[in-house]
């Protein structure tokens, strides 16, 4: 292997470029050219790739984003769209791919892998945290602190003026941004798609006279319903004499310089994916399991999403927030 390329997919998240940079910055170590593809599939489409430098990737490590940009490239899963990115990369030489995306992503890339015989890699990244396999995914850790901080300023004002917040979180199919964000900013509340609470059911708790406060904050996970707090007020408003207010965090999650966590995990991702591609590895994905750095193989079409299961963790947050 003597040319591989990167490729940045799906939702962006803060610490694909530390991802990147380490990629670069290990296959040159090797004497491995490294090509960037410009926004995701799309950019092998457009045959728009490019060769990176390890002094093009100085300086990127701190910001958020992908210094290759991104997208969610549905032409991608047509075979003979496929077959024509196949033998451009054939045409360039190149035989290796690093993929830093999601569970999307990954299915392209073992489609390359089958048709073209490239070896591939995948690095989770997503600031939903919600990849199988894999008990990390990059971008998550910045994403909490980023809503945290917001959580927190909310938190001032509410106290101040005696309101009631909702705040809604990202997390497409999953709840592990929103516990995370509940317990760390003492919400009172805490809805996830895992543990949901009915509107009667979170009407009956608010009114309860040991759990009256001054101000309120109820975490609300998107769940596949960007805006959905928005109707969980307004029913909240009905049923209960108190106001509401709703904020959104929406794409500030998304954004904002990666914390220590995404840029180390990141560098330590990237590195292990070019070292596994000289090593023939490929259709596996770098992931943290027990806490540990492994690869383990892609998760299946049909292996759906990771969710929250630990109801401890959950009753937890709870008891504290009584
Ligand atoms: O990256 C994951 C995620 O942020 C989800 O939590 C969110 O629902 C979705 O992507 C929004 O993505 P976009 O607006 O780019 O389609």
């Amino acid at each position: 292997m003597t040319k591989i390329l990167v490729l940045t997919s799906g939702g962006d998240s803060p610490g694909m470029n530390a991802v990147i940079r380490a990629v670069v910055r290990t296959s040159w170590n090797h004497g491995i050219e490294v090509y960037g593809c410009h926004g995701g599939y799309q950019g092998l489409v457009d045959q728009n790739i490019f060769a990176i430098s390890t002094v093009q990737v100085a300086g990127c490590i701190q910001h958020g984003g992908t210094i290759l940009r991104t997208s969610r490239c549905k032409a991608f899963f047509d075979q003979e769209v496929r077959r024509k990115s196949i033998n451009f990369l054939q045409e360039k030489g190149i035989t290796g791919l690093v993929i830093i995306g999601g569970d999307g992503s990954f299915r392209a890339a073992s489609m390359l892998s089958h048709e073209g015989g490239i070896k591939v890699i995948g690095i989770p990244g997503t600031v939903d945290n919600d990849i199988i396999g894999t008990e990390y995914t990059i971008g998550f850790d910045t994403a909490r602190n980023t809503a945290l901080r917001a959580i927190d300023s909310i938190r001032d004002t509410g106290a101040s003026t005696s309101t009631y917040f909702l705040i809604e979180v990202m997390g497409q199919r999953s709840g592990f941004l929103a516990l995370d964000v509940g317990i760390a900013g003492g919400a009172e509340y805490i809805l996830t798609p895992e543990f949901p609470l009915t509107i009667d059911e979170l009407v009956t708790q608010i009114k309860e006279p040991h759990r009256k406060r001054n101000s309120l904050i109820i975490i609300v996970a998107e769940a596949g319903l960007p805006g959905c707090s928005l109707d969980i007020a307004k029913q909240l408003k009905q049923m209960t004499p108190f106001e509401y207010r709703v904020c959104v965090l929406g794409h500030i999650q998304r954004g904002g310089s990666p914390t220590v966590m995404d840029r180390e995990i990141g560098s330590r991702m990237g590195y292990l994916a070019v070292k596994s591609l000289l090593e023939g590895k490929s259709e596996v994905m770098t992931a943290i399991q027990n806490g540990n750095l492994v690869l383990t193989k892609f998760p299946g079409a049909d292996a759906g999403y990771r969710k929250l299961e630990d109801k401890n963790i959950f009753e937890m947050s709870r008891i504290l927030s009584l």
